[in-house]
Order: structure tokens, then C-alpha cells, then sequence
């Protein structure tokens, strides 16, 4: 066991803001140190003083690789993210030193469900940008055909990464009284009988939805999956949302697809990089949506979120069961 000179563990928390529970659950047993502002902890200052951690309490914003793990050193032997995606952690290299990784699944499912459907209405319903015609007089009388969009009654939405949360969209998208729920997915899912959602190939899925909802893990499969040719072969009506990763898309081709009106719109909470830079042409579209990563964004995901981050390194440091361990 490796210990501190206090007996306890350390554990190293990459930023200060993180939710209050899962702090108060380590502080009881372990030493911390934290990066002691609310921003992801420069990369230099997060190398320099993880050495002899024996946990790592971290977020998608903080790299996880060779050179931290080699700073970290052979104490290290726990990593937990408070976050369901890892793609920001080198698995294959924790798996080499025997070091266990602790995710969020499950916790956050709904609030990103929620998310995604807002993200949803927002872009078809075109909220932002009416907001902004109220606010600037351009609210000028009703008029009926004025910041109409498509709705989703009747329509045929598709769901690529058919997992818990794309499982979860569903059950949602279905009480709009949509026509078809199509998905797609490496392997089929018994729970799609529950929404009557239909297993379809990639290209099915894109030339036959009104709604394409991306809701995949970033993998070396899905990286840019949705690039020129994929908007090409959805419908010009077709409108795109992505709440996965930023990395599942081809940004230019995305942008070049929104300028040509190869599709309607698109609403992002994941874009390449984050933050999105102010000059981006995302944000100068009026049919694209962007919001800065906020899909778990519920005050009680973000505090079971944290809970089961601290939760899983107090379990890999007691030698137990870690309640969400990826395996
Ligand atoms: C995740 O958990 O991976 C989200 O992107 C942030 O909650």
C-alpha cells in the first residue's frame, strides 16, 4: 500500500470546481491536492505535481497519457473521470501498469437525453435565433410563415450509437408522436423493441432520416464518421444534432454542408476544439445551434457524477469492487 506520510492516500483533483460531494467523500479518507483554480489545470503544472499520486481525480479536459502517467509514477492506481467518454484517456496504457479506470455511466443518461432534446427543438424550432428577433425588433408583427421549422410529429428521426443515452433519446423523441425511430449500431439492441426503433445500416440511416441524432463513443470507428459524403447523403431538410463528440465530425464538411444548405441546420453541444473559437464560422450560421458542452449539465447529474468518481477511486484504492470500473 502506498501511502503518504500521514497514512493516507493521495489523491491529485485536476481543478477546484469540482461538485462539493464527491470532494467531501476522499477528504475523509484521503489526502488531496488540487489544482487550485477553476480551470482545467495547465498541462506543465498538472506534470509537475501528480508524482506520487495514488489516484487521479480528472475530467475530459485533462489528457491522460504516457508522460502523465510516467510523472504520475508507480503509486498511481486508480484514474477516474467524471465524465461516461474516456476518449481523453489512454486505456491501453492504464491496462499495461495495471492501473484501473473508474467512468460515469448511467448517472448522466438522462440529463443528456434532456439535453439532446432541447438541443433538438431548439434547432428545428430555431430558438435562438427568434430570441434574437424579439430581442432586436425584428419581432415586427406574427406573420405566418416567419421562423417556421420542421417539427418532429410525423417525422422520422435516426439515432447513430444506439447506447444508453441513444436508447434514452428515444423513449423521448417517441412521445412527439414520431413516425419511425431508426438506429444505428454495431450490434442490435433487444431494448429498441421498447421505442420500436429499427435497426438500419449507416446509409439507410442518413438517406431516410428528418432528424439525425448523433449519440456514439468517439472510437478510431466513429472518428469523422459523419463527413462530406454522410451530409451529402442526408436530406436537404435533414437537420443534425451531435451531443457525443466533436470528433465524430468532419467540422469543415459540416460547415461547408450548412453554408450550401446540403442540410437544413444544426445543433452541436460538441464541436472541434472546446471551447469553439469566437471567429468560427459555426457561429456566424444562423441555421447552426452551438452550445459549449453542457449535455450532463444537471445540478443533480454533476453532483452524482462527482460522488461516483470519488466513489470508484476509494474503491480501486480499498482493493474492492469499483462501482462503474471501465472494463
Ligand atoms: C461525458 O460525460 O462524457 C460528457 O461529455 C460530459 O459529461
Amino acid at each position: 500500500r502506498n501511502m503518504s506520510g500521514t497514512g493516507k492516500y493521495q489523491v491529485y483533483v485536476t481543478r477546484s470546481d469540482m461538485p462539493h460531494g464527491g470532494i467531501e467523500l476522499l477528504k475523509k479518507q484521503c489526502n488531496l491536492k488540487l489544482w487550485d483554480q477553476p480551470s482545467p489545470v495547465p498541462r506543465s503544472e498538472f506534470l509537475k505535481s501528480v508524482g506520487g499520486a495514488n489516484g487521479i481525480f480528472c475530467s475530459l479536459t485533462d489528457k491522460i497519457d504516457k508522460d502523465v502517467l510516467d510523472a504520475a509514477g508507480p503509486t498511481l492506481k486508480v484514474v477516474a473521470t467524471i465524465s461516461v467518454g474516456y476518449d481523453h484517456i489512454d486505456v491501453q496504457e492504464c491496462r499495461k501498469r495495471g492501473i484501473r479506470i473508474g467512468y460515469t455511466p448511467d448517472v448522466l443518461t438522462d440529463a443528456t437525453a434532456e439535453l439532446t432534446l432541447a438541443l433538438l427543438l431548439s434547432t428545428s424550432r430555431r430558438l435562438p435565433e427568434a430570441q434574437h428577433e424579439a430581442k432586436t425588433g425584428g419581432w415586427v408583427s406574427w406573420a405566418p410563415t416567419w421562423m417556421t421549422g420542421p417539427g418532429l410529429a410525423g417525422s422520422t428521426v435516426g439515432i447513430v450509437g444506439f447506447g444508453r443515452i441513444g436508447q434514452a433519446v428515444a423513449r423521448r423523441v417517441k412521445s412527439f408522436n414520431t413516425k419511425r425511430i431508426l438506429y444505428y449500431n454495431r450490434s442490435e439492441k433487444t431494448e429498441a423493441k421498447e421505442t420500436g426503433a429499427i435497426k438500419v445500416t449507416f446509409d439507410e440511416l442518413l438517406t431516410q432520416s428528418d432528424f439525425v441524432i448523433c449519440c456514439c463513443a468517439l472510437v478510431p470507428d466513429t472518428k469523422e464518421l459523419f463527413n462530406k459524403a454522410a451530409f451529402e447523403k442526408m436530406k436537404r431538410t435533414a437537420i443534425f444534432i451531435n451531443t457525443s463528440r466533436g470528433g465524430t465530425v468532419d467540422q469543415s464538411a459540416l460547415i461547408e454542408a450548412l453554408q450550401n444548405n446540403t442540410i437544413r441546420a444544426a445543433g452541436l453541444d460538441v464541436t472541434t476544439p472546446e471551447p469553439l473559437p469566437l471567429d468560427s464560422p459555426l457561429f456566424k450560421l444562423k441555421n447552426c445551434v452551438v452550445l459549449p458542452h453542457i449535455g450532463s449539465a444537471s445540478i443533480e447529474a454533476r453532483n452524482t457524477m462527482s460522488e461516483l468518481t470519488a466513489n470508484n477511486i476509494l474503491a480501486a484504492l480499498n482493493e474492492s469492487e469499483m462501482p462503474a470500473e471501465l472494463k
